[in-house]
């Protein structure tokens, strides 16, 4: 059955001067597929449905007079931000907002956990690195990662270690990020920034171009105790860099309710920052998380029944309540 989609994915490559053969080579590129001239007549003659993935890059894209960006940060390693940002990331998407996710972590954990691969992009100079530093068009490196959702991704790879050194030359170094997702040019509704585990020039670019923080802690003690020298930079980039910039909350991850060490931690998280930041409810410990990470699925889509799944799908909607609210505030 012939619908507007399928119509509109003719008119689009018409429009574009491309055959189907052609159309399938430049989607493939585009989208990491490997679509032939045959499936290309099905998405068009109705025989088979349009892939979300095809359907945004061949759509008109909505022009968002705000983008939202919220960066998840905590400096301490492994605390569960990489999963964070992907989940929520999706979760914002699945509910039909359209959600970029920048990967600003040289071990491009986001990037893998995408789907992607780091090594020939970053050949192939697609990579966040190459748009911070080597004036490659943010547009030109976002890849879309789901089929389902409008989620896409601006990519990381090793070579972004280096610019933490290269950055420190750069003038406002710590705006450049602010600056390129500007060039977007309200493509996305949603930005979500993975940082690495460190207080660099990356992180710093990140809370720059920040409206929200969530900060991601694991319930021990020792990974708590780098969440005040956090909540001071944060501090420090409202004051200097980025007046805008406002904690979202402290998202306590991977909590053991079995062990009295987490649920004393929790206690000391709630009482040593709760009356000043909003503490979301803790997301608890579920093998598939690392499962999901190492296959490149999103655990969200692939299994949206996991244990803590409801967290990430709540802090989306808080999300979209917060934004919806202060939208209706400025009118
Ligand atoms: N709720 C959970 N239950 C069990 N394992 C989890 C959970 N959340 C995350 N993990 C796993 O813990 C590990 C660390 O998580 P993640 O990579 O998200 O942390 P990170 O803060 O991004 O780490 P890094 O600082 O290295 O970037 C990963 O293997 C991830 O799959
Ligand atoms: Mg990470």
């Amino acid at each position: 059955m012939e619908t507007n989609v399928n119509v509109a994915l003719a008119e689009f490559r018409k429009a574009m001067g491309m055959s189907q053969p052609q159309f399938a080579e430049w989607l493939n590129k585009k989208l990491n597929r490997r679509y032939d001239r045959n499936r290309i007549s099905k998405m068009e003659s109705g025989a088979e449905a349009v892939p979300a993935a095809v359907r945004l890059l061949t759509q008109r894209p909505a022009v968002f007079e705000r983008t939202v960006v919220v960066a998840v940060a905590n400096q301490k390693g492994g605390v569960g931000k990489t999963t964070t940002a992907v989940n929520l990331g999706y979760a914002l998407a699945a509910s039909g907002h359209e959600t970029l996710i920048v990967d600003m972590d040289s071990q491009a954990n986001a990037t893998i956990h995408l789907g992607q691969n780091p090594l020939r992009l970053d050949e192939a100079q697609r990579t966040i690195y190459h748009v911070m530093l080597r004036r490659q068009p943010l547009a030109d490196v976002v890849v879309a990662v789901s089929d389902s959702a409008p989620l896409f991704l601006a990519p990381s790879s090793l070579s972004l270690a280096a610019a933490e050194t290269e950055l420190i030359a750069e003038p406002g170094s710590t705006q450049i990020l602010a600056e390129k997702l500007k060039s977007l040019g309200g493509r996305f509704r949603f930005v979500v920034i993975d940082c690495a585990p460190q207080l660099g020039q990356l992180t710093m670019n990140a809370l720059g171009a920040a409206d929200y923080v969530l900060v991601p802690t694991q319930t021990a003690a020792l990974s708590m105790m780098g969440i005040p020298q956090l909540l001071s930079t944060i501090d420090k980039i409202q004051d200097r860099v980025n007046p805008g910039l406002s904690v979202f909350g402290i998202l306590p991850t991977m909590f053991d309710s079995r062990t009295s060490q987490d649920k004393e931690s929790l206690e000391e998280l709630h009482a040593l920052y709760g009356e000043r930041y909003r503490i979301f409810p803790e997301v608890g410990q579920a093998t598939i998380y690392p499962r999901s990470a190492a296959a490149g699925r999103i655990t969200l889509e692939v299994s949206p029944d996991t244990r803590g799944m409801e967290i990430y799908v709540e802090l989306a909607k808080s999300l979209i309540d917060t934004v919806a609210r202060e939208a209706a505030d400025a009118t």
